[in-house]
C-alpha cells in the first residue's frame, strides 16, 4: 500500500518522470523520443513511441501463463455464461480484425459499434483498434436519431449492430433502429449484424412479455431493402477468417477512438482518445486505484457505450492481465437480488458502480443482500455522479460489511482517466472523492483561476496535461479550445463545481454547465430542447435538471406551443414520446410546464438558471442582462 501523500508530493513536483516510469511497464514497439510536447492547449505523450492498446491488452500474454487464464467471464440475461482465456480472446479479435480487413476497412477508418452489453461488443472494439481503425461506440439504448448524427459525423464506413436483444422483459429490435438511421446514409459501406437472438427466441420473449415489446417479424430480414451498403451476418463473416492478423504499430498520438458525449450545444461532440498516453493513464489508475492483483475478478457495471466501459470494463482490465466480469441484464432482472448473487457466485472481488443503481437497490431495504457471501470482494467504487453520504454509507454497510473502502472517482468522458479518487490506503470521507490522483495537478479556482478558499465553491480545474487527456474534439478544433482551455486561460476547465475543505479533501458539487447527469447519463440541455422543438407543435423550450432521490437529476421542460395549439396530458404525453424518440429512453422527461414566455437575455438566450432557481425555490442571482 502506497503511502498517498509521499507519493503525491513526489510524482506533482515532476510528472513527467512519474508517468515516464509508468509508460516503461508497458511494451512499445519503439520507445517514445520525448515524455510530453505540451503546445497549449494540445498535449502529446510519449512522442515518437509506438505502441497499440491491443498490443498491450492481448499480444503481450500470449507466449505468458496469461494466456490461458480467464479474460472474460460473461453471463447472460438468461443466465448462460461465455468465457473467454486470454489466448481465446486474442483468436476472436484477430478473426473479426481480418473480417473486417476483408471488407476493405484500413488504419484511420472510423467504424460505428452500436451493440448491447455482449462478448463481441469488445471484440468488435479490440479488433478495431488492432488495425489501427477507429471505433465510435454508440449506446445501444440510444435512438435511431441519435445513432444517424453519431454515424453521419464519425462518416462511418462500417455499423455492427445485433439483430434484437433482451433487455429486462422487453426486445430491443436493434437493427430496425439502425434501418432507419442508415436510409440516406452515404458512408457506411457494409453493416455486420450479430445474432443475439434467433427469431424463435424473440417469438417465444414476445409471447411471454406483457405485450408492452414492439411487434416483431418472424424473421430478421438481412437486406430488407435495396441500399447503398449491405448487411451481413457477423457468424458467416467469422467462419472465413484466419486467427493470425498483426497489431497494427500506431504512434503514440494516433487516435484509438472517439466517444460521443453531451455538451452545451445541442450537438454531441466527439472526444477523441489516443493509444500511447490514453493506454499509460488507465493501466495506472485502475492499479493503483483498485490495487490491483493477478486473481482479481473486476466488474464494472458500466455499459462500453458510455467512457467508464471503455476504460474500465475492457482495456484497462486485459492491459493489468485480470478477469473482467460483465453481466449482460439490468440491475434489477430477473430480480432485485440478481448483483449480489453474481458477486457470491463468481467471487467478485473489486466492484465498481455508479450511485443511481445504489441508491435505486437501497429502497428495498436490506434484506435481500444479507444472505450472499460478499467474502472475495475487496474494494468497491463510485463513478458517474456524486455520491451523497447516505447512499455511500448503505453501501459500506452493506455490500462492504463496513470493511471495505469505497474508490469515490471523479473523471469525465474527456479525462479519460481516474483524476479525483482515493487511493485503498488512505482514511476516506462519506461524500468526498477525496484528492488528485499522483501526478494530477487539480485545484478549485475563481473565474480569473485564483484559487477560491478552504470550503468555497469554485469551479474545478487542471493546471497541467496527463496522459489519458482527451486528443481533440473530432472536426471541431475550436470547440475543443473553447470548451476546455479558453473558459480560464492556460488550465482544463472541467465544467464542474467543486469545494476543497480544511483537510484537502474535494467535495464535487456538479456541473455548472448546461449538462445534465440523469441516472449518471450525460445528456444536454440544448440537445433535449432540440428534440422538444422537433416536434412541430413546439415553439420553444428550455429543459433543467432538478436534484432527483434516485436518478441524481431529472429532466424537466419548458414548452411554449404554436398559437392555436391547446394543451393538454395527452399532448405532454406525445412530447415525451418525441424525446425518446429522438435521443433515447435515458431522455425521458419527467415534467413538461406549458408556458407562455421563457426568461431570455436581450441577445434571445434562455436563461436557464433563473428558471432553475426559480423552480428549486434559490436566489435567482444577477438578472441585469434579462429582458423580462
Ligand atoms: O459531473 C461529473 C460527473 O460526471 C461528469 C462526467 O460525465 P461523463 O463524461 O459521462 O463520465 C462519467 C464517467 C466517468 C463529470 O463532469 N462525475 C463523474 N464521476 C463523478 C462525478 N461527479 C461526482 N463524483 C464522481 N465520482
Amino acid at each position: 500500500m502506497l503511502d498517498y501523500e509521499k507519493t503525491y508530493v513526489e510524482s506533482i513536483k515532476n510528472p513527467e518522470i512519474f508517468w515516464e516510469n509508468i509508460a516503461k511497464e508497458l511494451s512499445w514497439y519503439k520507445p517514445w523520443d520525448k515524455v510530453l510536447d505540451w503546445k497549449y492547449p494540445y498535449a502529446r505523450w510519449f512522442v515518437g513511441g509506438q505502441t497499440n492498446i491491443v498490443y498491450n491488452a492481448l499480444d503481450r500474454w500470449q507466449n505468458t501463463d496469461i494466456k490461458n487464464k480467464t479474460a472474460l467471464i460473461w453471463v447472460s440475461q438468461e443466465q448462460t455464461e461465455r468465457r473467454f482465456t486470454y489466448g481465446q480472446l486474442n483468436e476472436e479479435v484477430s478473426k473479426f480484425a481480418n473480417g473486417l480487413k476483408s471488407l476493405g476497412v484500413k488504419k484511420g477508418d472510423k467504424i460505428t459499434i452500436y451493440l448491447p452489453r455482449i462478448p463481441e461488443q469488445f471484440i468488435a472494439m479490440l479488433a478495431c483498434l488492432k488495425i489501427g481503425a477507429v471505433h465510435s461506440v454508440v449506446y445501444s439504448g440510444f435512438s435511431a436519431d441519435a445513432l444517424k448524427n453519431r454515424v453521419e459525423d464519425a462518416q462511418a464506413k462500417i455499423v455492427i449492430c445485433s439483430n434484437s436483444y433482451p433487455y429486462g422483459k422487453k426486445v430491443v429490435e436493434s437493427k430496425k433502429n439502425v434501418d432507419e438511421a442508415l436510409k440516406e446514409n452515404k458512408t457506411v459501406e457494409h453493416v455486420i449484424v450479430v445474432e443475439r437472438m434467433k427469431s424463435d427466441e424473440i417469438r417465444q420473449s414476445q409471447i411471454q412479455s406483457d405485450k408492452t415489446s414492439e411487434k416483431n417479424s418472424d424473421s430478421i430480414q438481412l437486406n430488407p431493402i435495396p441500399s447503398d451498403f449491405i448487411y451481413i451476418w457477423w457468424h458467416e463473416l467469422m467462419a472465413k477468417q484466419s486467427t493470425e492478423c498483426p497489431t497494427e504499430m500506431m504512434e503514440s498520438s494516433d487516435p484509438s477512438f472517439i466517444l460521443y458525449t453531451s455538451g452545451t450545444t445541442g450537438k454531441p461532440k466527439g472526444i477523441i482518445h489516443g493509444h500511447g498516453g490514453y493506454m499509460v493513464g488507465i493501466y495506472a489508475t485502475l492499479k493503483y486505484v483498485f490495487d490491483i492483483k493477478p486473481d482479481d475478478i473486476f466488474w464494472s457495471t458500466a455499459d462500453a457505450g458510455w467512457i467508464t466501459g471503455h476504460s474500465y470494463i475492457l482495456y484497462s482490465p486485459l492491459i493489468n492481465g485480470i478477469t473482467m466480469f460483465v453481466y449482460e441484464g439490468t440491475p434489477d432482472f430477473p430480480d432485485i437480488e440478481i448483483w449480489w448473487r453474481l458477486i457470491d457466485k463468481y467471487k467478485v472481488t473489486k466492484f465498481y458502480t455508479a450511485p443511481t443503481a445504489v441508491r435505486a437497490l437501497m429502497k428495498f431495504g436490506e434484506d435481500h443482500l444479507k444472505k450472499y457471501d460478499f467474502s472475495s470482494l475487496k474494494i468497491l467504487g463510485s463513478v458517474g455522479e456524486p455520491i451523497n453520504p447516505e447512499a455511500w454509507l448503505w453501501f459500506y454497510k452493506h455490500v462492504g460489511r463496513e470493511k471495505l473502502p469505497i474508490m469515490d472517482t471523479w473523471w469525465q468522458t474527456e479525462t479519460g482517466m481516474f483524476m479525483i479518487t482515493p487511493v485503498p490506503s488512505v482514511k476516506l470521507k462519506p461524500g468526498s472523492a477525496f484528492k488528485p490522483f499522483f501526478g494530477i495537478d487539480a485545484d478549485v479556482v475563481d473565474d480569473k483561476g485564483n484559487k477560491v478558499p478552504t470550503n468555497t465553491q469554485g469551479y474545478l480545474i487542471v493546471r497541467k496535461p496527463w496522459p489519458a487527456m482527451l486528443l481533440d474534439v473530432y472536426n471541431n478544433p475550436t470547440r475543443y479550445k473553447e470548451t476546455y482551455f479558453e473558459k480560464i486561460p492556460n488550465v482544463y476547465f472541467a465544467g464542474d463545481s467543486a469545494k476543497i475543505d480544511e483537510d484537502g479533501f474535494y467535495w464535487i458539487v456538479g456541473r455548472n454547465d448546461d449538462v445534465i447527469k440523469v441516472s449518471g447519463h450525460r445528456l444536454g440541455s440544448a440537445e433535449l430542447e432540440s428534440a422538444f422543438v422537433s416536434n412541430t407543435k413546439v415553439a420553444e423550450a428550455a429543459v433543467i435538471g432538478k436534484p432527483h432521490e434516485v436518478k441524481g437529476e431529472s429532466i424537466k421542460a419548458f414548452v411554449i406551443l404554436k398559437q392555436g395549439v391547446v394543451p393538454s396530458d395527452e399532448l405532454k404525453a406525445e412530447l415525451v414520446q418525441t424525446v425518446r424518440k429522438s435521443i433515447g429512453p435515458i431522455a425521458t422527461p419527467d415534467e413538461i410546464d406549458f408556458v407562455e414566455k421563457l426568461p431570455k437575455t436581450r441577445s434571445g438566450k434562455i436563461m436557464r438558471r433563473v428558471l432553475k432557481a426559480q423552480e428549486l425555490g434559490l436566489p435567482v442571482g444577477d438578472t441585469s442582462t434579462l429582458e423580462s
